[in-house]
This record gives structure tokens, sequence and C-alpha cells, in this order.
């Protein structure tokens, strides 16, 4: 028996006809004599029906089968009985009579509801060729395939050249720890995996490619959340002779045509939104801002420091350092319980809030414990300031600027969900700008994206700063729905940049030329200006599927520890294998 037809295929048209189908046993009943069988192949199921009137063979092995057994049926096409129509499915309107039946393959009970969607994760992930067999995850896959070929398509339209480049490696600096991989050639010495193929798309440029894209594996071994994994597919671009708003379109044109492909071309805005890193930071404090509800802050502290309390006075004169924020929450003095307000403060003080100060707006005019601090005219103008109207609520917070705008931003998104202001089915894209080049953590300079990021220049091509914290670079993000999909800069193609900058980021000469002489090597020989992005394509499928777990949309995922419960890697090696890579395992380290 050679199978005729998909299950998805069988309808009325094949009403009379002899079809053979093939998969495995998504339910079984037997309804005294007769069993009925649902079979599912690769994305539908049809009802089989085993008669013992109509076939003897059929219905003794019908009655062998279980739950998940790989079958092959033969058997005619008929109309489903009046009222038998199952309108879920494609196929419901018919069903096929077996007259032939064939166990190909048994299987042991399912170790898990395979419907369950409440089913524990480590056991999904244990018996993951298990959980993808369901409807559900081939969605979710066709989906992947739908969106990869479209970003493939798209960008091959654009004049873009698929290029691939090593994954065994040196270490790229994007901030995460490497992967590394022992050398039996050079005993000691190690391979870094890929963070991203930054600086190969870089040294394609130099090598005249003019515009390059893959879609690349990358391996970073930080600290998992729900929209990150160890190993993680980026779709990578890079261009050259380009500016900051050639690289923009390219990845509009690409998102879009993705979204087409996927059928949600009509969720897609005419106008991409834009903000800058600060405007981002100080109204909605994040720098990846969730823009489906309309809540952002908006700075007091000048009115702050007029109020006759000492600790928000001083908090509010520093205006570097400080920030005092007010958040509005329209109606939410009808809305909130005095408890729930208590319980704010609660919840910011695990970010690091000493308070959260609110104002109730009522008819009467502000109250609440902190009025008492502000003269009438100030009271006017927080109502002012903040666009209050009778019955809204404002909260404020007041600190140091970075400890502020983390908690006031959190505060917004977890406001947002409680009060249910998120449109799930909305997709609002914001491309971040502006970003500065360097952050300083405990003395220490940071690029901000990564050390080959262009600064904004002088008029004369020079870097020119008061402040370091206050140069910007060429660097943009996309954020969807609070979730940053993608990021991007400019480069530096100019050696004696590249070297400044460095010298900044207090990698001396020696490391410089070690880590990535050969990028230094390759800017002396015409590198041409470029620039480019990468979207995280596991974070893209994901907001597309709608999960919000980016193992969902990762064939064979890790766990929060990095560990594939699949095959139990990583798993020890036989001592052979160390010896040949020189190496000698110490247990007990100190961590
Ligand atoms: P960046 O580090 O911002 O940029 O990465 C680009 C995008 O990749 C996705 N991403 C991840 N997805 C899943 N798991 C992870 N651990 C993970 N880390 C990052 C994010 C992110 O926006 N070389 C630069 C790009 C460039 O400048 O062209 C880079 O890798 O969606």
């Amino acid at each position: 028996m050679k199978r005729t037809h998909y299950c998805a295929e069988i309808n009325e048209n094949h009403i009379g006809e002899e079809v053979v189908v093939a998969g495995w046993v998504a339910s079984r009943r037997d309804h005294g004599g007769v069993i009925f069988i649902d079979i599912r192949d690769n994305d539908e199921v049809v009802q089989l029906v085993c008669d013992p009137a109509d076939s003897k063979q059929a219905h003794e092995v019908a009655d062998q089968v279980r739950d998940q057994y790989v079958i092959i049926a033969k058997g005619k096409v008929r109309a489903r009985g009046e009222g038998l129509e199952n309108p879920k499915l494609k196929t419901g309107k018919v069903e096929i009579v077996v007259n032939e039946l064939k166990i190909e393959n048994r299987s042991l009970p399912m170790p898990f509801d395979l419907n369950d969607p409440k089913v524990n994760e480590e056991i999904r992930l244990k018996f993951r060729f298990l959980d993808l067999r369901t409807q559900k995850m081939h969605n979710i896959f066709k989906l992947r395939s739908q969106a990869a070929i479209a970003a493939r398509n798209s960008l091959v339209k654009q004049g873009f050249l698929e290029v691939e480049t090593p994954i065994l490696t040196k270490s790229t600096p994007e901030g995460a720890r490497d992967y590394l991989v022992p050398s039996r050639v050079f005993p000691g010495e190690f391979f870094a995996l890929p963070q991203s193929p930054q600086l190969f798309k870089q040294l394609l440029m130099v090598a005249g490619f003019d515009r390059y894209f893959q879609i690349a594996k990358c391996f970073r071994d930080e600290d998992l959340r729900a929209d990150r994994q160890p190993e993680f597919t980026q779709i990578d671009v890079e261009m050259s002779f380009c500016d900051q708003e050639d690289v923009i379109k390219v990845a509009e044109n690409l998102i879009r045509d993705i979204f087409e492909a996927c059928g949600m071309g009509d969720k897609l805005p005419q106008k991409f939104d834009r903000v800058t890193y600060e405007e981002a930071m100080e109204k909605y404090g994040s720098d990846k801002p969730d823009l489906r509800f309309d809540l952002s802050m908006v700075e007091v502290s000048d009115i702050f420091e007029r109020s006759s309390n000492e600790i928000f006075s001083s908090i509010a004169k520093d205006k570097k350092k400080n920030r005092v924020k007010a958040l509005k929450v329209p109606n939410g003095d009808n809305i909130f319980s005095r408890r729930q307000m208590k319980g704010f403060e609660d919840y910011v003080r695990k970010f690091g809030a000493q308070g959260l100060g609110y104002f109730q707006y009522k008819e009467e005019g502000l109250k609440g414990p902190l009025t008492k601090f502000f003269s009438e005219e100030d009271l006017q103008e927080i109502i002012q300031r903040c666009d209050l109207k009778v019955g809204d609520v404002v909260f404020f917070g007041a600190g140091e600027k970075k400890v502020v705008l983390d908690y006031m931003g959190r505060f917004r998104l977890y406001l947002a969900e409680l009060m249910g202001l998120i449109n799930e089915d909305e997709y609002k894209f914001v491309w971040v700008v502006d970003f500065p080049m360097f952050e300083i953590e405990e003395g220490k300079v940071k690029a901000l994206h990564h050390p080959f990021t262009m600064p904004k220049l002088n008029s004369e091509g020079k870097l020119e700063y008061e402040d370091l914290e206050d140069l910007k670079s060429i660097a943009y993000d996309i954020v969807l729905n609070g979730v940053e999909l993608g990021g991007g800069s400019i480069r530096i193609h100019k050696e004696e940049i590249q070297e400044e900058i460095f010298k900044i980021l207090g990698i001396e000469k020696e490391e410089a030329q070690e880590k990535f002489g050969f990028l230094l090597e390759a800017l002396k020989y015409g590198a041409p200006p470029h620039g480019g992005f990468a979207l995280g394509f596991d974070r893209l499928v994901m907001l597309l599927a709608k999960t919000d777990s980016i193992r969902d949309v990762i064939a064979f995922p890790k766990t929060q520890r990095s560990q594939c419960l699949l095959t139990q890697a990583p798993s020890e090696v036989e001592p052979e294998q160390l010896k040949e890579l020189g190496l000698r395992i110490r247990r007990n380290i100190q961590q």
C-alpha cells in the first residue's frame, strides 16, 4: 500500500474514490463493533471507519491499534451521515470506509498528553519529537519556514547575496560569554563559536560584496530568559556606501515582506514609528518600549525642587544625576483601592525604589500624603503637566536616574498588564535611534552596541565630546511590542577611529591587535563605508506565532540552564578525547 493522498486533501470531490492515507492514530473509538480512528499526518486528521461488515481484516487490525501507532489505510471516501459532520476539520464532511488496514509501527503509550497545554515543559523537551508531532507545533514550524523563505526572497530581491561565515572562529565581542571549542591540533588553544557574524560581514564589505545577508546561527553563553537562547538565529545583513536611512529602509522592506508572506501584512503600519534613545528612556523607562498602550512618564523635578520636602527637593536639584518622574494612570483613582496602591510600592521596591508617591485627582483637587509639601500653584502645575482629569492617579518615582527610569518603566508595563491595556492583536513597531556610544558602569566604559559602531563625528570627521556619556553613535534598534527584535549600526571603516574607540574602551593596542588584528588590518586596505543590522529570527517568529517563549519556535531548544534534555547535552566525554585535546578536568571549581 502506498499513500495516494495527504489527509488534508480528502474532501467531497473524492467521494466514491479509493484512497490510501498514512499517519499516526490521533484517537480511536470503539462504537460497539464499528471502530472509528482519527488518523493524522503532517497537517490534518481524517476519520477512518473500520466496520467488520465492510472488511473483517481492517476491523481486526483496528482492534489492535492504539494512540500514536503508525498505520496505513486503504478505503473508499464517503460522505458522513446527516448531523455527523465536523466543521472544525477540513476533512469534516467525509470519512474513509477502510477495506485494508496495516500497522506500520507500534508506539509505547504517550509519556504525556500531547494536547494538554499545561504539561510540564521538562517532559515536553525530553520527548520533543512527540511534542513536535502536534498540530500546534507543525503550524509554528510552517510559519517559521515561510518567514525564512520570505526573508531570503526579500533580500535577494533587494540585491543581497547570501554568504556563509564560519562557526569555528575567533571570539567576537557582542557582550556575552563565548562558547569555546578546544583545538586538537593546537593543544591549549580554542575556537570560539560566533556570537554573531559581525566581523566577517564587515570583511565581506571590504571584499567588495556590497550587499550581504545570511540566516546565521549565533551562540552566546549568557543568562537565559523567555526570549533568549544560547543558540539562536539572526537574519544578518550588511551593505556598503549606505547611511542609516538606507539600512532602515532595507529592514522595513524585509519585515513587510515577511509579514505579508505569513498572511499578516495588514498588521503593519504605513510608517514605522521612531523615538530617540533618550526619549525612550525618559518617557517609557526602557530602550525597548512597548507602545501598544498610551502610558508615559513626564519629568517633574523642577516642581519637586520647590517642594518643602527635603528629600524630594535635594534629589530634584541634581538634574544630571537624578530624575523625578510622574506616571499618570487615567481613571486610576476609581480603579485602584488604597491597598492596591500600597502594593504598587512593594512592587517597585523590588527594583530599587525607595518609595512610590501618588496623588489622586478628586473633584476638590489633588489629594494624597504628599500634597502638603507643595504650593497650590505647583499642584496646579502638576495637573497641567500630567494632563490630569478628575478620577486619575499620578505616581511619582524619585532618585538616581538609572534606577528611577528602570523601576518606573517596569511599573508602566506592570500597570498596563494589570489594567488589560495591551491589545494582544496589535503589532507596534518602533525604531529607537541616536543611542549613546558608551555606557559607564562602575567606572568602566562599555560600548552600548559593539565597539565597531560608528560614533557621530564632528564636521571634520573627528570624535568630539566633553562628556563621554553624551557621545552618540549611529546605531538603531527595531523594537516590536516591547521586544528588541533587531539592531544595527553604521560601522567604523577607518582604522584611526577604530583605534581611538578601542583606546576609550580601555582595549590596549596589543590586545586589539591580538583580538581583532585581522579587522584592523582589513581597514587599511580600502574599506568602504558600510553598515547593517541583524534581526533576531526566533524572536520574530515568536511574535508572529503569538507565543511567549522563544523555546516554542526552536525545534530543539535548550532549557533555562542551557541544557538539551532530549540528547542530555552537555555531557561528559571519553578520557581519550580529553587526552587528545590536551585537557584535564578539574572538579569542584570555585564559582
Ligand atoms: P545584537 O546583539 O543586538 O546585534 O543581536 C541582534 C538581535 O539578535 C537577537 N538576539 C537573540 N535572540 C535570541 N537569543 C539570544 N540570546 C539573543 N541575543 C540576541 C535579538 C537582537 O536584537 N552584530 C550585531 C548586529 C549588527 O550590528 O548588525 C548583533 O548581533 O533580537
